[in-house]
């Protein structure tokens, strides 16, 4: 008589398949029914079209601009990077914007345009300006909220639309 016998490695890869079908046959055609009609989350925030145009022209890399998005409570910088950068508009793709909120504990950060970054007097966390606001070092955990900017060519118009991350000691960016 034959005896099969199963190695450690194919009775995992064995028990994975069974558990897999099963699951699917436990699927009625009721529940099957039923989650379709469970609504997909809407996690689409209703950020405001703010006109920043005026702030685009001003702006250089000498002289950063400042505002507020997307509301008054919420302090933002506009940067001229002299170089293209990740999620930079106008003519030369190098206009950005972010929080200046730290990400750690909501100090106000410092640009700094030798290196490009945002600094927090804090506790001396760093942020690539370059890079999407990416943290370089420091007690921050995650990079600084970069704001979403449109660009019209045509027109020369800049646009806040949104923001990339959570703003510091929120639950919501749009409250
Ligand atoms: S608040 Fe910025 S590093 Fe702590």
């Amino acid at each position: 008589m034959h005896k099969q016998t199963v190695s450690r490695r194919g009775f995992l890869k064995l028990g994975g398949a069974t558990a897999a079908t099963v699951g699917l046959v436990a699927v009625t055609p009721q529940m099957a029914a039923a989650q379709e009609e469970v609504a997909a989350p809407n996690v689409a925030l209703p950020y405001p079209d703010v006109d920043l145009t005026d702030l685009a022209t001003a702006v250089t890399s000498e002289a950063p601009q400042y505002f507020s998005y997307p509301d008054d409570s919420s302090p933002c910088i506009m940067l001229k990077l002299g170089k293209p950068a990740p999620g930079g508009v106008g003519p030369d793709q190098d206009i950005v914007a972010y929080s200046v909120m730290c990400t750690h504990q909501g100090c106000p950060l410092n640009y700094d345009a030798q290196t490009g970054t945002l600094k927090c007097p804090c506790h001396y966390s760093i942020f690539d300006a370059e890079l999407g606001g990416k943290m370089v070092i420091g007690s921050a955990t995650v990079p600084v909220p970069q704001v979403e900017l449109e660009y019209d060519e045509a027109t020369g118009a800049v646009r806040a639309t949104g923001l990339t991350g959570l703003l510091y000691g929120r639950v919501s960016n749009v409250l």
